[in-house]
């Protein structure tokens, strides 16, 4: 009840600003921005909408974003055009003075939702039941709840991004046996078979089953758990999109980022998070051909930055991340104002009792980045 009318209250207080035409939000944005220079950052990932992405101070992926909320200890508010993890990792990398803003609460991650920390903690019983002490080390995607990325640097774990999976999970290995990896199966399973861990090393943890539906055995066999989490964007890239364009274009590269699926991955050419994405194709000889499984808007930024070369979303399905769309300009423009006004709205502040090891896990990443 409570809730309902919070929800139409701010529905009211937002719909003066769908008011408003794109020019008058674009000038007041940036009036807000020069006034509050000093004090004010804004971070845009690279899946956000062009007209907020515009006004980011700094763009970038999950790593970048969060080594530069860790950097900029001099600006009193960070607003965060992306989803709550990021957010959340942003809180955790400031200082206690610095407020982190998200625009719209509403800004999630389906994938980051498919792992709580209930269900970690089950499957964490389970594996440590049945193996020798100290065997396992959890690792989080950076795509996840402040409280898992604690359970990870509780545990002697840590975080990975889609830039560092690879550094971190060699990491992992240099120091213990196993690792529980969480809630992307497929970075997960992408990065450990470049790293060459056959594919019978790997055992699939379904939370909604005992032991994460493996036998006893199968457990002490494996060296890898992984999480049955998706994205639900990236998994709508098939093998046969990438058949489609390699018949249409002989010579068209094909870059995907590590959250499709093994089947996908290993008919393309290259890899890489959304960072490793834009400066691929952007530093690549005009002429080229490219066809790219990532987040729509992205894929669209770069085709009209890159008109030289012919770039290509590689699904003939929209794959639109519908939670990164959530930010637009009018909630912008309102976080703003709420922040000049004095009464910020909507900030990000992670609980005390998982603060200190979500930091630990994130710091182990950092200092290996
Ligand atoms: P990057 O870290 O590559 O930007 O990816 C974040 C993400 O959520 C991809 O779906
Ligand atoms: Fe989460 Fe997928 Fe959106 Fe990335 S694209 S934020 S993984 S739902």
């Amino acid at each position: 009840m409570e809730n309902a009318l919070e929800a139409k209250t701010l529905e009211s207080a937002l719909a003066e600003y769908y008011r408003l035409s794109s020019d008058t939000l674009d000038r007041r944005i940036s009036i807000l921005k020069s006034r509050m220079a000093d004090r004010l950052l804004i971070l845009g990932h690279n899946y956000q909408r062009d007209e907020v992405y515009k006004f980011a101070d700094y763009t970038g992926d999950s790593l970048r974003l969060s080594q530069y909320a860790a950097q900029r200890s001099d600006r009193e508010y960070i607003v965060f055009c992306g989803v709550k993890f990021m957010a959340e990792t942003a809180d955790i990398l400031t200082t206690p003075k610095q407020k982190v803003i998200l625009p719209d609460l509403a800004a999630g991650c389906s994938m980051a939702d498919m792992a709580d920390i209930e269900n970690v903690e089950t499957a964490w019983q389970e594996l440590t039941d049945l193996l020798p002490d100290s065997a396992i080390t959890p690792i989080t995607y950076i795509n996840s709840s402040a409280d898992l990325k604690a359970f990870c640097g509780e545990h002697g774990g840590l975080v990975c991004t889609s830039t560092n999976a690879e550094k971190i999970i060699r990491w992992a290995f240099e120091r213990r046996e196993k690792i529980l990896f969480f809630p992307d199966q497929h970075l997960g399973r992408n990065t450990c078979k470049r790293m060459g861990i056959p594919l019978d090393k790997m055992a699939m943890w379904d939370p909604a089953q005992p032991n994460g539906g493996n036998t006893p055995e199968a457990i002490r066999n494996a060296r890898v758990f992984l999480w049955k989490g998706f994205c639900s964007v990236h998994q709508m890239f098939q093998p046969g999109h990438v058949d489609y364009f390699r018949k249409q274009y002989p010579d068209i590269r094909i870059i995907v980022h590590p959250e499709c699926s093994m089947e996908v991955v290993d008919k393309s050419d290259l890899i890489g998070s959304t960072e490793y994405i834009i400066r691929t194709v952007s530093e690549a000889p005009s002429g080229t051909r490219w066809a790219v499984g990532t987040e729509l808007n992205l894929v669209n930024r770069l085709k009209k930055d890159n008109t030289d070369k012919e770039v290509f979303f590689l699904s003939p399905m929209v794959c639109m991340c519908s939670t990164m769309f959530r930010i637009d300009a009018q909630h912008l423009l309102w976080a703003l104002e709420r922040i000049e006004s004095g009464s910020p709205v909507n900030q990000i502040i992670v609980p005390e009792a998982d603060r200190y090891w979500a930091k630990v896990a994130l710091e182990r990443m950092l200092a290996l980045a």
